[in-house]
């Protein structure tokens, strides 16, 4: 099989076969197909795309192309949840615990901030001392002692994720459907779970900006994970306006333990639940979403969902003092408000624009493997709803350094749209796919 022809064959809208992607996918991990091939076939994918098939034969030769955990060993239904990302997104960071307090295990797999979203670790290194970096057997160990980790993706699975991406990164290939289904779900089926819920966000801070194609991505991550006998789910979610209050690694830390004990912003609360109500409901442990919502709840208002982080912070050696006294947290040490430029109410927050204004605080990268700054982000004092006097404040922002503040506090206060009437609320959940 000459790499070649299959290049050719799908530069010309060609339908490539099982074999032929395998091929592709041991050549991509062994290095015996150049990088400038593979970015071709990259390139050829991303202007001619795949069909269904093409797309689950990537995916399963990817999921295939390094270890796949088995963790049978450890008694109960294994669900996880992803997000396509999204600004203030600290779901994953409330549901892992609350999903385990109603007897599920959850194996999370976080990835980095990208962008302008903020990633899972990144906001769980805040806590002093935790380390994402656990390998199988201390995941097993954690998994059957508290029921869920949150950790880094490990060096075995799907490494061919791991070339293709890097090219993509730098060839302007990282936007096509196929690739980015089989990018995820190939990740996702190594973990060895039995089900998945998907988060796939919708709007200004999302990736999919419409809602035609967030659902395309949805139905080709969910018939992926069929594919690969993962029970897959994805439930389009706004991200219009920044999710809860807290924009930035320490404070959505914060945020989260707040939520956790009840007092946390009522979007994250319910969007949370929603989501472990799902991973329950797929998990078979509630007979539908209400029941799994009722489960939910419950182990909120008891504190067991609280009780779960702890143990886990506490298992994966972060300082649990920080939890009990946020000034433990690296939270930066400059303040400054935005306020109103006028009196009404806020029509929308750009949750895009908000993440970016976070980014130049440092708080996320412009390139991978730099550095974030923990302590920096923003705290919306306003949402969209909301009514506000002119002067009013609107977002206090953390930063370390005026060079840092001044683009921010531009970009923070442009986010904020005031207007004579307020908005509709959004739906929390604008479709499910199964
Ligand atoms: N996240 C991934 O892991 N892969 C993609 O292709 C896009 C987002």
């Amino acid at each position: 099989m000459r790499v070649v022809d299959i290049i050719r064959k799908k530069r010309d809208g060609g339908r490539l076969t099982s074999e032929e992607i395998a091929h592709v996918i041991a050549g991509a991990v062994d290095g015996s197909i150049a990088d400038y091939q593979l970015s071709a076939l990259l390139m050829a994918i991303y202007l001619r795309g795949m069909d269904d098939e093409e797309t689950a034969w990537l995916t399963g030769a990817m999921a295939r192309s390094g270890e796949r955990l088995d963790l049978s060993s450890v008694p109960g239904p294994k669900v996880d949840k992803h997000s396509t990302g999204g600004v203030g997104d600290k779901t994953s960071l409330v549901l892992a615990p609350l999903a385990a307090a109603c007897g599920l295990v959850v194996p999370m797999m976080s990835g980095r901030g990208l962008g302008h979203t903020g990633g899972t670790l990144d906001k769980l290194e805040s806590i002093p001392g935790l380390s994402v970096d656990l390998d199988e057997a201390r995941l097993k160990d954690g998994l059957r002692r508290i029921g869920c980790v949150v950790m880094g993706q490990t060096a075995s699975l799907a490494p061919a994720d791991r070339t293709l991406y890097a090219l993509r990164d730098v060839t302007g290939t990282v936007e096509s459907l196929p690739l980015i289904t089989a990018s995820i779900m190939s990740k996702k089926i190594a973990e060895g779970i039995d089900g998945l819920v998907l988060d796939v966000k919708v709007g200004r801070g999302a990736f999919m900006k419409t809602a035609e194609a967030a659902r395309a991505l949805a139905r080709s991550m969910v018939a992926a994970g069929a594919e690969a006998g993962v029970r897959t789910e994805a439930l389009l979610t706004s991200m219009d306006a920044p999710l809860g209050r807290a924009v930035g690694n320490a404070l959505e830390v914060v945020e989260c333990v707040a939520t956790l004990s009840g007092c946390g912003p009522r979007d994250l609360e319910d969007l949370s639940v929603r989501l472990t109500a799902q991973m329950l409901l797929i998990g078979g442990l509630a007979m539908d979403v209400p029941d799994g919502e009722r489960q939910a709840r419950r182990a909120l208002s008891s504190g067991a969902g609280l009780g779960k982080f702890r143990e886990m912070v506490a298992f994966q050696g972060g300082d649990l003092r920080a939890l009990d006294e946020p000034d433990r947290l690296p939270v930066g040490p400059q303040r400054e408000m935005v306020t109103a430029s006028r009196t009404g109410f806020v029509v929308a927050v750009d949750a895009e624009a908000i993440g970016r204004a976070t980014v130049l605080l440092g708080a996320g990268r412009d390139t991978a493997g730099a550095a974030v700054d923990h302590g920096v982000g923003a705290l919306l004092l306003c949402k969209p709803g909301d009514r506000v006097s002119a002067g009013e404040p609107l977002v206090e922002l953390y930063y370390r350094g005026e060079e840092r503040v001044t683009p921010a506090r531009r970009l923070a206060a442009e986010a904020f749209v005031i207007g004579d009437e307020p908005p509709a609320a959004p739906p929390l959940v604008l479709e499910v796919i199964r």
